[in-house]
């Protein structure tokens, strides 16, 4: 096997992976959900699932990965454990599902981004979603997407995700702090931030089954975990790094950007009186674009939201494709480039049925969520908390300093907070599987 690749620097692997975690589910899904499920309260119960259940988890597929220093599936292998790679299979798997449709998705924002340039959604947002979601320029920009994504990929680690994603993440917190500062100014900004905001226990109280499995749901997914992406990501990383700080540097940056992300989207709405609407599609496509409309400087507005979504979305979108690569690359004897180019051309034609109809998006998206994902998170966590156990520790202490507690606190919390909030969460979300649309 030749040399395997390693990013040239730590803050390149904690860019390469805040760029994933950082992407749609920040944006149109993370705000939404807060403002209705009980504003900071509900902020509170996200931070504590994302200390208590994500962060561990994210060690957890850190461990697995820089253990191993091999793609998420041969991992399992190379830890002596081959029976688990199907464990890694299944991320590889939802992350190939995911980016199918995560795809078409990114081709939207392509269109938007031109679409806020020209002002032409700002006759009818609804009607104009309506007509480009579904057709053949929804396909043709799907193609646009998948290509400069596996553009990046094909030019590898260091020169293609590293350099990227270095360059895309001090973007995304940039364009997003000034649209914050832009969006304070707003006349709507007090009851923006209020309707985002205000503590609402009752709704908690009332919904406790339905709140904490979304909060809970929402930290994995927004950490990008159960895609195999951060078991590949550490496999290119060296001994000395500090897997437990970069995952509180990772996860801590992903909520900051969740929340400026509030504190753009609902002055926006509140100051053109827009119907905020459900978290989804709906939410940026549909709701912030009729915002952007009325705005003055709309159309610069909506080109710089717009563009900042796109580059959330494509930093999101390479780690998915490099957790499918890099199995490939490892295995076959196929350079990057002709991987990243055969790949790509399957996950084109993957994703061609969600550009022609929003029920078929809809379905993968269920059956990425509610079935792979909760299905790989809960089998990372039971290998490491259950069957790497010693080794887990082993590599969690290696290159952090101090005493050992910690790492033996973080097993524990695997081996029984974790496993038991994801094993709830998988049970939950199973019932949400349905028949595919045909
Ligand atoms: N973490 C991303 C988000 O919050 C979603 C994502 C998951 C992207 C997995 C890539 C892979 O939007």
């Amino acid at each position: 096997m030749p040399d395997r690749e390693t990013w040239a620097t730590r803050l390149g692997f904690i860019a390469a992976s805040i760029g994933s975690a950082v992407g749609l589910g920040n944006i149109w899904r993370f705000p939404f959900q807060t403002a209705e499920n009980g504003g900071s309260a509900f902020l509170v119960v996200y931070l504590v699932a994302v200390l208590l259940i994500g962060l561990p988890a994210l060690l957890a597929e850190f461990v697995i990965g820089r253990r191993a220093n091999l793609n998420a599936i041969d991992a399992f292998d190379r830890l002596d454990r081959p029976n688990w790679k199907v464990v890694g299979a299944i991320g590889v798997l939802a992350g190939f599902w995911t980016l199918a449709y995560y795809s078409v998705v990114g081709g939207w924002v392509i269109r938007y981004v031109y679409g806020s340039a020209t002002g032409a959604y700002f006759g009818g947002p609804e009607a104009y979603f309506d007509a480009i979601a579904e057709g053949p320029e929804a396909i043709a920009l799907h193609f646009l997407f998948i290509a400069t994504s596996a553009a990046i990929v094909a030019f590898g680690i260091e020169d293609g995700i590293e350099r990227a994603t270095k360059l895309m993440v001090p973007s995304i917190i940039l364009l997003m702090v000034g649209l914050a500062a832009y969006a304070a100014t707003l006349p709507g900004v007090g009851e923006g931030y209020a309707f985002f905001l205000s503590p609402d226990l009752s709704t908690i109280a009332a919904n406790a089954g339905e709140v904490v499995p979304a909060a809970v749901g929402q930290a994995l997914f927004s950490l990008s975990l159960g895609f195999s992406i951060m078991i590949t990501y550490a496999s290119y990383l060296g001994e000395d790094d500090n897997l437990a700080l970069d995952g509180v540097s990772i996860a801590a940056f992903n909520t900051f950007v969740g929340v400026l992300a509030g504190f753009v989207v609902f002055p926006l709405l509140f100051a053109q009186g827009v119907e905020v609407g459900d978290a989804g599609t709906n939410a940026v496509f549909v709701s912030v674009a009729s915002a952007l409309s009325g705005l003055p400087f709309g159309r610069v507005l909506g080109v710089v939201f717009f563009g900042t979504v796109l580059i959330a979305a494509l930093s999101s979108a390479i780690s998915l494709l490099e957790a499918v690569t890099a199995y490939v690359v490892d295995n076959y004897r196929f350079g990057r480039v002709q991987t990243a180019v055969g790949i790509g051309t399957a996950l084109f034609l993957a994703g061609v049925p969600s550009a022609l109809s929003l029920d078929w998006l809809d379905w993968f998206d269920t059956v990425a969520g509610s079935l792979l994902l909760p299905l790989a998170v809960f089998g990372v966590v039971f290998f490491v908390g259950w069957v790497m156990t010693d080794e887990a520790i082993a590599e969690v202490r290696q290159g952090a300093s101090g005493s050992g507690t910690l790492s033996v606190l973080w097993l524990w919390t695997v081996r029984t907070v974790v496993l038991l909030a994801v094993g709830g969460t998988v049970a939950v979300s199973l019932l949400e599987l349905r028949a595919p649309p045909l």
